[in-house]
């Protein structure tokens, strides 16, 4: 597979024809927001197994209304639209996704990467991909779910502003080489799909185990800052469904759903 600063789709298609959940591959040049675009698609009667890549985003979006950095040709930007049994829901299907981030690292640059709950990859202390999970549920409709992920692939250090730099890699600056964009989108969701399955099959806990053995600060001090409040305790593990517990110093359990930042205590 090659390095070009273009991505090669007609490779990309032929590797994954035998994959459900890419059973429909559109590329974009240039877009606003994968994402954006993907909701539209649903909206015109899209379905499971459609996934819009994008060279190049003008409006890439991260979660709490942060943007993503999207420079053509540097990374991959592309969304999923997923149609998954009602039973699952879209917290395993976010920490799925940072698995199959992680494993597809693995396997194409072979660096060792965490996962940050609840949908962060980090390759030394410093972020390299990230998943904005969006749920559509219409009256009449299939539930659906948007998926969409950044990986920094081949940015180089001038790519980031000072800001950015000071918490973001990519793999060619952690592997100290180019890395073909395609080869880890392949392995993206070749891995994703695996994960989806055991998922619709109602196999949460190995989901569960996959992530835990990855993560980041487990039976750590972390504070964990939601929207109303922060609560400091132990990352002690996750439930069933995916979300955070955490056991404070009075020794009440938190189940916690959705927080913006969770950090080490004393870094
Ligand atoms: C985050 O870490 O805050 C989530 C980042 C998600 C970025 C991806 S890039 C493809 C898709 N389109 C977007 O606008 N965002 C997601």
């Amino acid at each position: 597979m090659s390095n070009s600063n273009i991505l090669n789709i007609e490779l990309i298609k032929k590797s994954l024809k035998t994959i459900d959940i890419a059973r429909s591959i559109i590329y974009l040049e240039q877009t606003t927001s994968t994402n954006d675009i993907a909701k539209k698609l649903c909206s015109e009667g899209h379905h499971h197994g459609t996934i819009i890549i994008a060279e190049e985003q003008t409006a890439g979006r991260g979660r709490k209304k942060n943007r993503w950095l999207s420079i053509k040709g540097k990374g991959l930007y592309f969304s999923l639209i997923l149609e998954p049994p009602v039973s699952s829901n879209v917290q395993l299907l976010t920490l799925g996704a940072g698995i199959a981030v992680a494993n597809a690292i693995e396997k194409v640059c072979s660096v060792d990467s965490r996962l940050k709950w609840p949908n962060d990859v980090y390759i030394q202390n410093k972020k390299v991909a990230g998943i904005l999970a969006e749920a559509i549920s219409k009256r009449n409709e299939s539930f659906k779910v948007i998926l969409g992920v950044g990986i920094n692939v081949n940015h180089d250090k001038r790519d980031f502003d000072d800001e950015i730099a000071r918490i973001a890699t990519s793999l060619k600056i952690s592997s100290g080489k180019s890395v073909p964009r395609e080869q880890v989108f392949v392995e993206f969701v070749s891995e994703l799909a695996k994960i989806y399955s055991e998922i619709a099959k109602g196999k949460t806990s190995i989901v569960i185990k996959y992530w835990l053995d990855k993560a980041l600060y487990v039976d750590e001090e972390v504070v964990v800052e939601t929207e109303n409040t922060s609560v400091v305790g132990k990352f002690i593990g996750l439930n069933d469904a995916g979300a955070m517990l955490l056991k404070d110093h009075n020794q009440n359990l938190h189940e916690i759903w959705a927080a913006d930042v969770v950090r080490c205590r004393n870094i």
